[in-house]
């Protein structure tokens, strides 16, 4: 698998296509339900698929070999096994805290390929490139029912630090 920071050049449209097309309702945590992608726990916006390719459009710049090494960031990380997009993840770096830390905000791995160690290989490349990047904390965060994704995340050493709450009124 070839794992490598999107940029300008990267097909938009086909990384939103596998993300929309790989969307569960147990996958929405709460920023699902803080932007514009979800209406309520369990229900996906209408329009998911716009929204998707807005938030890549705007996270594609110049070409990157590494994740950089100052300043915050917000970036795509795409991945292909012979040449078909097969994975995805949204990654955000922020130096404005007592602690540098990273966020892996999204990882999805095309329903076909699931379960041959490309969630974990792409996950190890997020820690390795966040750690090449001067960050030595990572965040993610998963829909409460979600739980053969956490199997992963326990796995590689992710503990639960809070419990987020919401009420409608
Ligand atoms: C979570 C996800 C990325 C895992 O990708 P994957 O390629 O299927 O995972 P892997 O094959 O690398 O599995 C790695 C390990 O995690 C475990 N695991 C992964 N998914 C699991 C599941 N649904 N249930 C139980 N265990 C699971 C595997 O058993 C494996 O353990 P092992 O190394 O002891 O064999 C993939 O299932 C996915 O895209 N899900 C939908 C999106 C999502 O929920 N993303 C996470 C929330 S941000």
């Amino acid at each position: 698998m070839k794992i490598s920071i999107a940029n300008k050049s990267s097909d938009a449209e086909a990384l939103a296509e596998l993300f929309s097309i790989n969307l569960t309702p147990d996958y929405i945590s709460h920023s699902e339900l803080q932007g514009y992608r979800a209406l309520k726990p369990g229900q996906w916006a209408n329009d998911i698929h716009l929204q998707f390719l807005r938030e890549i459009g705007e996270r594609l710049a110049q070409p990157l070999k590494t994740m950089p090494a100052k300043g915050n960031w917000r970036g795509v990380i795409e991945a292909h096994g012979n040449d078909k997009l097969v994975g995805l993840a949204f990654v955000t770096i922020s130096r404005e805290s007592a602690v540098p830390f990273g966020i892996i905000e999204d990882i999805v791995i095309d329903k076909t390929h699931r379960g041959a160690g490309l969630g974990k290989e792409m996950m190890l490349w997020l820690i390795d490139g966040l750690r090449d990047a001067g960050i030595s904390r990572v965040f993610l965060e998963s829909g409460l029912g979600n739980t053969g994704a956490h199997h992963l995340f326990e796995q590689l050493g992710f503990k639960q630090v809070s419990i987020v709450m919401m009420r409608d009124l």
